[in-house]
């Protein structure tokens, strides 16, 4: 008898700035890994959100977005950010707005040096790492305020929230990666020296929760101390939780480390698949390079596959993962890693050898 075709929806939301470059090649690479496939139809569906939908309108995003977004089986986002409008009405208007009311409380960042390591005395395999980055709350939960604006005695805050329900969700989550990987190590980052009381909170659930996880091996760090160990002592990392600031930072640093922030992927996950997830590159709309058409794909393109991953589609995942590295291995990539080719080109290259292997 023979398999039905699966069909899946995604949509996509290319943004700003290079995501609409990088979305339109990873898109191309995700249509090439179902045709290899046949397995499966991917429909995808464009949604015009960003700056200029919020230039039109008022708004980055329609206010019913949720019960669109909930049609789709996952989404694909570029970046958000224009030189006009200042940052935070951007982040705070689109990707900020979805995150935090869609539950997408685990933020996954793999690192894996796909290229020359940015340090010298750094070996490849030395950067094997995943971060995992409390999405919904922490610094980023949106409390605070300003008030005498323009007065002399103007005053804001902004405040942090940390709930034994979130940090016990994200630290499940982070003990469950960490022992589906090889080496089952964990490192927990908090400030909590400082940070006197969320992030005492931190430790304490990150013991409680290691209790159910005696096979992988945990150990603590400061935010500060990481930054260093990171750079100095990289081969002791292997899986990293942190809150929502924290970890924003040190994705940043890891990118850099393992070549260019241009590969690194990002995935904002409903663990509860009540919501669809988000993928998105870890990069932003890049205003130094947009409308040039040499953004490198790669950090959308490794979205893509952990979107094909996360809907149930691993073997396409993993076939993309290879092709990427098949093309980084050959040179065939963009300017920021030493290749020449444009942004289309670097995503016809990895189209092109995922159906050379069909
Ligand atoms: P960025 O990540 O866009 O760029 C940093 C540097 O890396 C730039 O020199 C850029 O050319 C380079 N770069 C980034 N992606 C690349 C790629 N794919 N290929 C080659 N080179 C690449 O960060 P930046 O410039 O600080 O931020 C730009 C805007 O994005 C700001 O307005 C910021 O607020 C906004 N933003 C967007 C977020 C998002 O879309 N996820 C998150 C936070 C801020
Ligand atoms: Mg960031």
């Amino acid at each position: 008898m023979a398999v039905p075709i699966r069909n899946y929806r995604i949509a996509a939301i290319p943004g700003d700035g290079i995501g609409m470059e990088v979305v339109d090649a990873a898109l191309r690479v995700v249509q090439a890994a179902a045709e290899v496939s046949g397995k499966y139809r991917i429909e995808i569906t464009n949604f015009p959100w960003g700056t200029a939908y919020y230039k039109k309108t008022g708004a980055f995003l329609p206010t019913d977005f949720q019960n669109t977004l909930k049609q789709y089986d996952a989404v694909l986002f570029g970046a958000v950010g224009y030189p006009d409008v200042p940052d935070h009405l951007s982040l705070w208007g689109l990707l900020l707005k979805m995150r935090g009311p869609m539950q997408l409380y685990a933020n996954v960042r793999p690192i894996k040096c796909l290229t020359k390591p940015r340090l010298a005395d750094v070996s490849p395999s030395d950067l094997d790492w995943l971060l995992i980055r409390e999405n919904s709350e922490g610094e980023y939960a949106g409390h605070g305020g300003r008030s005498h604006m323009g007065e002399g005695w103007e005053v804001a805050t902004e405040t942090s929230i940390f709930t034994r329900h979130g940090i016990t969700r994200i630290m499940r989550f982070a003990f469950q990666a960490a022992r589906e990987r090889p080496r089952k190590h964990l490192t927990v980052v908090t400030k909590s020296n400082a940070q006197r009381h969320g992030l005492v909170l931190w430790d304490k659930i990150a013991a409680e929760v290691a209790a159910d996880f005696p096979d992988v091996t945990w150990d603590k760090e400061l935010v500060d101390a990481m930054t260093m160990r990171m750079v100095t002592k990289p081969q002791s990392i292997d899986t990293i939780v942190g809150t929502n600031l924290h970890i924003d930072i040190l994705s940043d640093l890891a990118a850099s480390l393992a070549g260019s922030i241009g590969i690194a992927a990002s995935a904002n996950l409903d663990p509860t698949r009540k919501n669809p997830s988000i993928f998105e590159p870890m990069h932003r709309s890049a205003f130094d390079i947009m409308g040039k058409g040499i953004a490198n794909p790669i950090g959308a393109v490794w979205a893509a596959a952990d979107m094909l991953s996360w809907i149930g589609e691993k073997d396409s995942g993993a076939a993309v993962m290879a092709a990427v590295e098949r093309v980084c291995k050959a040179g065939k990539v963009t300017r920021d890693m030493g290749g020449s080719l444009n942004t289309k080109e670097g995503g016809e290259a990895i189209c092109r050898e995922l159906l050379e292997k069909k």
